[in-house]
């Protein structure tokens, strides 16, 4: 394989890539783990500081991944790292359901971030038991109402998890298949995708998901929740506000609970606190993992107290909730995001970074179109052109050849979120990269 030696402020590669050594690796893991394991590009982390990533090879690369999301605080983050050796020195590593100070300090920190309208959380390790216990606390306040208020709207095309609730709540038919039948009280509504809505037509597009849901339910006795992306994740795509302003209204009229699916969206990433906060709503939960813990497995749902309380003692608890090494890490995220002033960065550099894009898709009308708010962002392709699927896979190759590495969807789009802790320089050359690569693989496509 050639060698491209690549040396700049933010990158520096030195061997061919994928680094020496990587696919004897690959061949190694996928001998004892399940396949299922096996879907990203071939690139061997050895570690990863800040906004770069190595490989085995030492190779240096700028990540606009965030892992998946995950490292909104910068990877490796200092005051993550501080918190988490505070847990080790203090030998405590678990403490199950038995309290501890950490836990008492880390949760009212974080309702406290919430801000207003929030009084309660329950913690968990990953983002999945996030969405499904939101649905099991909307199915446990309509069944107090009434036995038959079951239902749960959710969308077309979003996604919640990998359990079966958060399954069943996605959009994804195939990968729910597994399940072998669906929850007759889960429905599904239409996505206001922004070509199939036009300016000033987003109410009017609700209104007729919501007038075919009444043919088959009555929402007031039927339905006790929604289950919301904040935006729907393969393509960055924000809801109209208007239309979410008019679903919290409809909802609050039928008592209808909200539960907003901030997985992604949530710990600055978008701009703000959280991105629900975009919308000028409050739901009435929120589901949050991924940034939550700056690389710690950590997940919660946080909401009234009316609601957060209606499990009976026990019947909402997991081994490892509020474990103290995650509590101490989600507590030196919260802390950072604070001090760094991570929203406002996520703001100014998210602008420059759709700036860079929007420069990109210019030359490309017909072909590219870019989606997203703050320091996330998709770049979507023209799905009737000819293999993009593979032209995208490719796109990302090309990138981790020139030292960037980007999100992979498998779909018609490419994904974008560095760690907000991404300086504007590294912003730039990244764009650059992306930039080029776009005109080696779609020249003939240019305006
Ligand atoms: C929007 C959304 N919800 C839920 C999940 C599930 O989180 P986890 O993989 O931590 O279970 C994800 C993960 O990608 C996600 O993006």
């Amino acid at each position: 394989m050639s060698k491209k030696i690549i040396r700049t402020k933010n990158i520096n590669i030195t061997t061919s890539i994928p680094a020496p050594g990587t696919y004897e690796l690959m061949k190694k893991l996928s001998k004892f783990e399940s396949r299922s394991m096996h879907g990203q590009l071939p690139i061997a982390w050895s570690k990863a500081k800040n906004f770069n990533i190595y490989d085995i090879a030492g190779n240096k690369f700028i990540d606009f991944t965030s892992t998946i999301f995950v490292t909104n605080t910068g990877h490796a983050n200092s005051r993550v790292k501080k918190y988490i050796n505070r847990a080790l020195s203090s030998d405590l590593l678990h403490s199950y359901a038995y309290i501890n100070k950490i836990r008492a300090e880390y949760i009212q920190k974080l309702i406290k971030f919430s801000g207003k309208g929030f009084e309660k959380a329950f913690l968990m390790s990953a983002g999945t038991e996030a969405t499904e216990a939101a649905f099991k606390l909307m199915r446990m306040y309509g069944q107090k109402r009434k036995k038959r208020k079951l239902g749960i709207i959710c969308f077309d095309g979003n996604w919640h998890g990998r359990t079966m609730a958060a399954q069943m709540m996605s959009g994804n038919k195939k990968q729910k298949e597994w399940i072998g039948y669906q929850d007759k009280n889960i429905h599904h509504i239409p996505f206001p995708y922004p070509w199939l809505v036009k300016k000033g037509d987003e109410e009017k597009f609700l209104m007729k998901s919501i007038n075919d849901l009444k043919k088959k339910v009555n929402l007031k006795k039927d339905i006790c929740g929604v289950m919301i992306e904040t935006f729907q994740g393969w393509g960055a795509l924000f809801y109209p506000k208007a239309y979410i302003k008019l679903l919290a209204k409809i909802c609050k009229q039928s008592d209808i609970l909200i539960s907003f699916d901030e997985m992604q969206a949530g710990f600055a990433r978008t701009g703000k606190n959280f991105g629900f906060q975009h919308y000028e709503i409050i739901p009435d939960l929120v589901c949050c993992g991924k940034g939550m813990g700056g690389g710690v497995a950590l997940s919660g749902v946080i909401g009234k107290k009316k609601i957060m309380d209606l499990p009976e003692v026990g019947n909402m608890s997991s081994t490892n909730s509020a474990n103290p090494i995650a509590c101490n890490a989600g507590l030196a995220v919260l802390e950072e995001i604070e001090k760094k002033k991570l929203v406002k960065k996520a703001n100014i550099n998210g602008k420059l970074m759709h700036q860079n894009l929007r420069d990109i898709c210019l030359d490309y009308n017909n072909l590219i179109k870019v989606y997203g708010k703050g320091l996330i962002a998709a770049l979507i392709f023209n799905k009737r052109h000819k293999n993009i699927n593979k032209k995208l896979k490719k796109l990302v190759e090309l990138c981790i050849k020139d030292g960037l590495l980007i999100v992979y969807t498998g779909r018609e789009s490419v994904k974008l979120g560095p760690p907000l802790s991404i300086t504007r320089n590294a912003i730039n050359e990244a764009c650059q990269i992306i930039k080029k690569n776009i005109n080696i693989l779609f020249a003939n496509d240019k305006n």
